[in-house]
Order: C-alpha cells, then sequence, then structure tokens
C-alpha cells in the first residue's frame, strides 16, 4: 500500500443499550482504563495505514468528539511546565499522527446513512470502515483493519471482516452465507442476513465491525431502503452491491469487544487492565482476593 487510505468511524449512533451513561457522554468516548474507546480504535486505524480519519457524528456528540481530537497546545504547555512530559505526549497523540475530520450525520437513520453522509468527502476510493463501538487487540497479529486493507490489494473488492460467533449470539449480528471459500480466510460472498434466528443463519460468520468498502457502496446506500428496525442497514446495501460487483468476507485474526454493550465493554476493561504493566499486578490480586468460583 503506497498512498494510505481514509478511514471512517461511525460515532453518531444513540448508544440505547447503554443508557443512562451513554444520554451525555457518547459510549466511543467510554474509557478503557485512561483512553477513549475511539481513540484505540483511531490508534489501530492508523496502525493499518489510514492516511485520514473521518468521525461521523450527531449534534449532540459534536463538541465532546471535536474536543478530545483536537490539538489542545495550551493544555499540553501547561503539562510540560508541570513536569508531566508523558501526560503532555498522550494529550494530543491522535491529533499529532493523523489528520481527523469530522461529518455531520443529521438524524440516527442507521449505520448505512452514517457511511452514505462521508460520500463528498471520500468522493471515488475504497476506504476503510471501524465500527465506533467495536474494539479490537490483535496480539502476534496485523491490525484488524490492516488484514482486510491487505486482503484488498489482492480483490480490489469490498470486504467485511467476520469471525464465526456461538449459536447463541447470532441473532445479534449481520451473518454471511458464502459462496466459496478463496483461501481459509477469504471467502466470497452469497449473501447476508441481518440478526437472523438461529434457525434462519445461513452460517456462524457473522459481520464484527469491520470493512474495506468500494466507493460503488455509495450508489447502493442510495438505493437501500429502510430495513430492520426502520434504518438504512449497511448490510442490505452490500447486498445490493454484491448484485453489481463482488463482495468478500475476511475471517480476521483478533479478538472484538463490543463497547456499546455492558458485559463487553467490562471485559474489554478488564482485559486491558491485565494486559497493562501499570494496573496487571493490583488487578490480578484484586481478582484472586475475590475468589471467584
Ligand atoms: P450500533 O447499532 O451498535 O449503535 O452501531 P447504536 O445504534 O448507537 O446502538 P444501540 O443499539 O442504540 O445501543 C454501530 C456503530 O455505528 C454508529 C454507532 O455510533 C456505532 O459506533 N452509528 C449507528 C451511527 O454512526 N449512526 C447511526 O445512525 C447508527
Amino acid at each position: 500500500m503506497k498512498k494510505g487510505y481514509i478511514s471512517v468511524i461511525p460515532a453518531a449512533g444513540l448508544g440505547t443499550r447503554f443508557l443512562p451513561a451513554s444520554k451525555a457522554v457518547p459510549k466511543e468516548m467510554f474509557p478503557i482504563v485512561d483512553v477513549p474507546t475511539i481513540e484505540l480504535i483511531a490508534r489501530e486505524a492508523i496502525a493499518s495505514g489510514s492516511k485520514k480519519i473521518i468521525i461521523v457524528i450527531s449534534s449532540s456528540k459534536e463538541a465532546i468528539l471535536c474536543h478530545h481530537f483536537t490539538y489542545d497546545r495550551s493544555y499540553e504547555e501547561y503539562l510540560i511546565a508541570k513536569g508531566h512530559q508523558d501526560l503532555a505526549d498522550r494529550l494530543n497523540q491522535i491529533a499529532k499522527e493523523v489528520e481527523v475530520t469530522f461529518v455531520l450525520q443529521k438524524e440516527q437513520k442507521g449505520l448505512g446513512d452514517a457511511i452514505y453522509a462521508c460520500r463528498n468527502v471520500i468522493k471515488d476510493q475504497p476506504f476503510g470502515v471501524l465500527l465506533g463501538d467495536d474494539l479490537m487487540t490483535y496480539e502476534g497479529h496485523k491490525p484488524v483493519l490492516k488484514q482486510l486493507f491487505d486482503a484488498f490489494e489482492k480483490t480490489h473488492s469490498s470486504i467485511l471482516g467476520v469471525q464465526e460467533v456461538e449459536a447463541s449470539q447470532v441473532s445479534k449480528y449481520g451473518v454471511i452465507d458464502i459462496e466459496e471459500k478463496e483461501t481459509n480466510r477469504l471467502f466470497s460472498l452469497k449473501g447476508m442476513v441481518e440478526k437472523p434466528k438461529l434457525e434462519e443463519a445461513p452460517s456462524r460468520y457473522a459481520a464484527l465491525g469491520r470493512y474495506v468498502l468500494t466507493p460503488a457502496i455509495f450508489k447502493a446506500l442510495e438505493k437501500t431502503p429502510k430495513g430492520k428496525g426502520g434504518e438504512i442497514q449497511l448490510t442490505d446495501a452490500l447486498m445490493l452491491l454484491n448484485a453489481v460487483e463482488p463482495v468478500y468476507a475476511y475471517a480476521f485474526e483478533g479478538k472484538r469487544y463490543d463497547i456499546g454493550d455492558k458485559v463487553g465493554y467490562v471485559e474489554a476493561i478488564i482485559d486491558f487492565a491485565l494486559k497493562r504493566d501499570d494496573t496487571k499486578e493490583a488487578i490480578k490480586k484484586f481478582l484472586k482476593d475475590k475468589d471467584l468460583r
């Protein structure tokens, strides 16, 4: 990859599963120990080779998300003057490393609509998508979005990041129907069902928050009617796209946490705290003392 891709982080959803916490604070800003979820996701985008990040926001989330990603020189100078160079370095890290742009989604009409809102910024190039509440870890592997970009370099077609989920979980996700396996991890897509009942699920492979899309997705989104939940579903647009150009799924390596879900959020905090040098011993001891069975 020579020039680097644009990546989109949709973060304009209502976050109803996490009320009342998500009423005033976007769930994408919930901290994983001391780093907001969306910053960790932006770091994955940068580590994957993104040259620019577009964050999709709603008017109620605008101030807080823009503030987090804006270079704050006076606060940085204050921290340095107080002898906190380490904190100063972390304060504006993303703002220094990559260009961040914000796009407003006027109404919360669904993920497909959030992507469509970016069409005039993205224009006619392929781009990455990282859902703002899907956090990934990938120790020992390439960053998850990079795995998809690498697959895209071979296929030049839209690719969904998928993983196998337990039977009890399939009804929470967009589940794919596989045409054929190109390799162990790359599948060409036959169809896809949004949040199917277990008996109607075409496989156990669920789309888990990472995509590389060709700009043809915008034409498909234009034609996509409201789907499940009365929202413009990216899944439905991908199926329209699949009728005019091939779409693939890639079974990525890594672990995904759903920050928009209470259990997923708590799991992420515990796992991250158990990996960090400054917290792991204390948290290990805390969990051991609980004597959980
Ligand atoms: P979710 O469906 O998980 O988010 O969307 P939600 O709608 O906020 O969640 P609940 O179901 O009400 O709790 C996945 C990602 O897409 C964004 C969300 O912010 C989230 O990061 N999204 C969703 C948008 O940007 N706009 C939308 O209209 C919907």
